[in-house]
């Protein structure tokens, strides 16, 4: 299950990218938000971050205008690890370094076919699995864990 939500600056974007991942096969679930009308994005990214740390979902995906908004406040979830990503290679990276279970993508900047691209790099690339990776990830965990209440 992929967990999706946006701001008002991006449910054109949003609704195109769960109409793609539906067609690939993806159960989804729409967070919303619905319409043009103003909301503010920490409440959307609120509710996929815990969808995803509660495990309902499994990974996640933020729009809003520029993805820097969704993607700051979903990584103040513990147990988040989210990438803003405009282009492919910073998507794969991220899959396969970082283990990132929330993307984060800007309808204001990132165009919708490379947008497209991105979620699906995304979505197909498993976590390398390395050591190292793991060590760095464990210290991302560590740092959670004394800094988060
Ligand atoms: C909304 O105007 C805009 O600030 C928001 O979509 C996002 O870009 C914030 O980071």
């Amino acid at each position: 299950m992929i967990a999706v939500g946006c701001d008002h600056a991006a449910v054109n974007l949003k609704n195109t990218i769960i109409a793609h991942i539906k067609e690939r096969g993806y159960e989804v679930k729409d967070f919303g938000c619905f319409d043009s009308t103003s909301v503010d994005y920490p409440d959307y990214a609120s509710q996929v971050a815990l969808s995803v740390v509660k495990g309902e979902c499994d990974k996640g995906i933020l729009i809003c205008g520029t993805g820097i908004g969704m993607s700051i406040a979903a990584n103040k979830f513990k147990g988040i690890r989210c990438a803003h990503c405009a282009d492919t290679f910073s998507a794969r990276a991220t899959r396969q370094h970082n283990d990132a279970n929330v993307l984060a993508l800007g309808e204001r900047v990132t165009g919708t076919g490379l947008a497209l691209d991105i979620v699906d790099v995304f979505l197909d690339t498993p976590f390398s699995g390395e050591l190292r990776h793991i060590r760095r990830l464990e210290k991302i965990a560590k740092i959670e864990n004394e800094n988060f209440r």
